[in-house]
Formats: structure tokens, sequence, C-alpha cells
């Protein structure tokens, strides 16, 4: 209805209060005047939905979240909360561009102090990345790990109607999750992943109360420990290759630095070396971040030797013979 013809509308209503005749049949007759009731607006909705998820689940958080965030934060960590890995939310680490991560107390049902979960933001807010490369040779997971099968939820995948998309969604969550934990049980240098839930991972968190660790991209490292980490790094890039994983977005933006050490993170577009037509050049780019970082901190490898070499004996010779041995590989120190 335009503006217009709700003035009408309104206009003979007001004209026909004051001419009509008022008797209980024309009363009856009368249209109703229609009220102005305000609408609600979708943050008061928001508002009120988060209000309900928090006080339902007796969960209260130290951190403020804001209006939009609070929906999801509480729909997302309820599960962790209920499970008593949580007690608390405390702060927000970083908000990234799919998904924000916060620090949490961990609750009487965990060993640490503290936890970080890794909450996916709303479809809506998140940026759409161009994920074909990655989806290649993959199979979907739904939320216990398993291969979808069932031809409704692939009928669904390929229609991309909204049900496929939170499959599809669902997956790229598992995947992180199963590559943390096989990569974790292996002692790779990843935080050790904890839960999953529908829309977020629950995991190890990396630094302390006052700060989380910073990303290697914003630290400047001492030369004694640049070289180490520089090995430390490209062992586990071969690890994660003999374990069946390359990362797919390795760099310095994806490596926490804490106490001269090396974590690497975010891993829901992890692909498989083996089914991956772009395999090879998904990690030599891996290696070539995880190298250019590394040259600015005046520690040179040839990432393209390295990624070679590397490809050769995993993919080309006994499979038998798999960790590299530090001799393989040159680093050579610039003054
Ligand atoms: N386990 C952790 N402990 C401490 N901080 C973490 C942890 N995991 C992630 N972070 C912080 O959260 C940020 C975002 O995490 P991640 O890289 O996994 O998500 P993302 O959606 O890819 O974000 P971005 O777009 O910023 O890369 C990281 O850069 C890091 O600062
Ligand atoms: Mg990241």
């Amino acid at each position: 209805m335009n503006d217009k013809y709700d003035y009408y509308e309104r206009y003979s209503d007001y004209q026909e209060q004051y001419t009509r005749p008022n008797d209980r049949r024309s009363r009856r007759k009368r249209k109703k005047v229609a009220h102005h009731v305000a609408k609600k607006s979708e943050d008061d909705i928001i508002a009120e939905i988060a209000e309900t998820i928090g006080l339902e689940g007796g969960f209260e958080t130290t951190y403020t979240p804001s209006l939009h965030e609070e929906t999801f934060l509480l729909e997302a960590v309820r599960p962790f909360y209920t499970e008593e890995l949580i007690s608390d939310v405390l702060m927000l680490v970083k908000g990234g561009k799919e998904a924000n991560v916060y620090c949490c107390k961990a609750g009487v049902g965990s060993s640490s102090d503290l936890l970080a979960a890794k909450v996916y933001r709303p479809r809506k807010f998140r940026t759409i990345r161009n994920d074909a490369v990655y989806r290649q040779g993959r199979t979907i997971l739904d939320n216990d790990g398993n291969e979808v099968r069932d031809s409704r939820e692939l009928r669904a995948l390929a229609k991309k109607s909204g049900f496929g998309i939170n499959i599809q969604h669902t997956s790229w969550l598992v995947h992180e999750f199963v590559a943390m934990s096989e990569l974790w049980e292996a002692g790779a240098a990843v935080p050790q992943p904890y839960e999953v839930g529908d829309n977020a991972i629950l995991m190890e968190y990396v630094g302390d109360a006052t700060m989380a660790a910073p990303t290697l991209q914003s630290v400047r490292l001492e030369k004694r420990h640049a070289k180490r980490l520089l090995e430390k790094l490209l062992f586990n890039i071969e690890l994660m290759l003999t374990k069946g994983w390359i990362h797919g977005d390795l760099s310095a933006f994806n490596v926490l630095y804490w106490h001269e050490d090396v974590t690497v993170i975010d891993f829901p577009q992890v692909i498989n070396p083996t089914r991956n037509r772009d395999a090879y050049n998904l990690l030599l780019r891996d290696v070539q971040r995880v190298c250019d970082y590394f040259a600015r901190q005046r520690m040179h490898v040839d990432a393209r030797v390295f990624t070679h070499d590397l490809w050769q004996r995993h993919f080309s010779q006994r499979q038998d013979d798999r960790l590299a041995d530090e001799s393989r590989f040159e680093i050579e120190v610039s003054e």
C-alpha cells in the first residue's frame, strides 16, 4: 500500500465519522480505523531473541557483544556451555572475514583455563570466497564427520538451495575440525581442537588472559628464532602432506606466534593432495608465502625447489621414507 492510498483511506474514514448515522447497524458496518502500530525494528527482534537465548540457557557473558553479534554468538557457543566445556565468553579476539574468534573461560569439563571459540559469521555477514578451487575432489561431510550420501541432501547441494548451502557450510566447518584433529594427533603445531558445533569450533587458545597470540605477520622475529621457526613450519607443511592435507591458505597471517613458538591456524579450506587438480600449485603457494615472510627476516629458502622436492618424495617415490630430513633443503642466511 503506498502513502497516497493510505491517506485517502484514512481521510474517508474520518469523513465517515462525522457524517455517519450513529445507529448500531451502521456502527457494525463501519470499517475499523487502522491504528498505526510501530513496527519492530530488525534490531529489536534480534535483541529479543538474543535475550531469550541467553536467559533460557542461564548463560550470561562477561563480554558484551554487539546487537547483531549476540544472537549468533550465543546460539553457537551455548552447546559448549551446556556441556560445561566453557563457563563464560571473556573477549573478542578478532573479527575475521568469515569468523569471529572469542577467548572463553574453560568450564569444569576442560583441563585448560582458557579456550578459543571460532564462531562462523551468519552467511549474510560473511565474505563469499571463491571456494570452487578448494571444493575439487572434496567429500561433503555432515556434523558427525561422515560423507553426505543421502539423495535429498545431494540434490539440495546440487541445486544450491538454502538447505544445500547449510550442508555445504557445515561441511567446511567439519573439514576444519577433522583436519585439526588428525593433525593434532599427529603432533603438528596446531591448536588442540575440543568440539565442533553447528557453527563453531572450540579449540585450544593461544595467548593469555590479557592478550591473544599475535599473528606471525605482525611480529618481527629475532634472528636466533627465525631459522628454527622456518624449519618448524616447513616440517609442518610436510607433516600435513603425509597425513593427506595441504593447508591451502597458509601465510604469516594464519600462523600465531607465542612464547617464541608458532602455531598454524585456520583450516576450513584444507585440500587433499591427490584429489585436487590444483594441489601442487596450492602447496607451492603455501610454501612461497611462508618463504616470503622469512625472506624478510633474512632467511632464504627456494620455495620452488623445496616444493618440487617434497612432491617428488611423497608422490613419485616410495611412501615409507616420508618425513623431511632437514638436510634436504638449505636455508641461506643473509646479513
Ligand atoms: N586458537 C586461537 N587462539 C588465539 N587466537 C586465535 C586462535 N584462532 C584464531 N585466533 C585469532 O583469530 C583470528 C581469526 O582466526 P582464523 O584465521 O582462524 O579465521 P578467519 O575467518 O580466517 O579470519 P581472518 O579472515 O582474519 O583470517 C586469527 O588471525 C587470530 O588472531
Ligand atoms: Mg585466517
